[in-house]
C-alpha cells in the first residue's frame, strides 16, 4: 500500500501511528506536508486531452503513480474540524486524473486520529464518508478512529494497539 499522512506535525500522532501501520504492512509513506501540491482546478484536462494526467506541473504526478503501482491507499490524518487535514483534501481531489476504473479493487484504509475519544460521532461520520467514497470507486474499505488526546501517552499506547489488529486486518 502507499500510506499518505496527513498532519502538519512532523513526528506526532498521525506520523507515528502512519510509520507503525507502514511498518506492519511493509509500505512506504508519503508525507503530504513535505510535497507542493495545488487543489484541483476542476478544468477536465485530466479526462481530455491529459488522458490520466494533470495540467498542473507539481508534486502530484509521483504521488499518481505510487497509487498506480500499489494495491491500495492508506490515508492517515488528524480530525480538523470533523474533516480530514487540508494537506490531505488536496490530495484526495486530485486523485481524479486518475482514469475511471483505476482504483477498482484496491484497497482504502482510512485511519483518523482526534482529541476526541473513540465513542464520538466524528469518528462515525468519517467512516461512512469515506466508505461512501470506497463504494463509489469500488475500493476495499476499512477504518479506524484513534482518540489521541494531547500528552495522553495511556490514550496512545491504546491506540497503537488496535492499530496492530487493524493493519492485519488491512492486510487480509
Ligand atoms: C485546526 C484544528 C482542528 C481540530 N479539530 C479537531 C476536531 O474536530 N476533533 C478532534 O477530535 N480533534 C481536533 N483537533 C485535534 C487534533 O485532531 C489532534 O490533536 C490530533 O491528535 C493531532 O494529530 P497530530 O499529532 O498528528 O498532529 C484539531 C486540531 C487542530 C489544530
Amino acid at each position: 500500500m502507499i500510506v499518505i499522512a496527513g498532519s502538519p506535525r512532523k513526528g506526532m500522532y498521525s506520523d507515528r501511528i502512519a510509520e507503525r501501520f507502514a511498518r506492519l504492512t511493509g509500505s512506504k509513506i508519503i508525507y503530504a506536508r513535505n510535497l507542493h501540491i495545488g487543489p484541483c482546478r476542476a478544468c477536465g484536462y485530466c479526462k481530455g486531452i491529459g488522458n490520466g494526467t494533470c495540467v498542473q506541473k507539481d508534486d502530484m504526478p509521483s504521488v499518481l503513480e505510487s497509487v498506480r503501482t500499489s494495491d491500495g491507499i492508506a490515508l492517515i490524518s488528524p480530525v480538523y474540524w470533523w474533516q480530514v487535514t487540508a494537506q490531505i483534501k488536496l490530495v484526495i481531489d486530485r486523485l481524479y486524473a486518475l482514469r475511471d476504473g483505476e482504483l477498482r479493487g484496491k484497497k482504502l484504509a482510512v485511519i483518523m486520529n482526534g482529541e476526541a475519544e473513540e465513542s464520538d460521532a466524528e469518528y462515525r461520520i468519517l467512516s461512512e464518508q469515506f466508505s461512501e467514497m470506497a463504494e463509489y470507486l469500488g475500493m476495499k474499505y476499512s477504518f479506524l478512529g484513534c482518540g489521541t488526546p494531547e500528552g495522553d501517552e495511556a490514550a496512545f499506547a491504546a491506540a497503537l494497539e488496535k492499530l496492530d489488529g487493524f493493519a492485519a486486518i488491512v492486510q487480509e
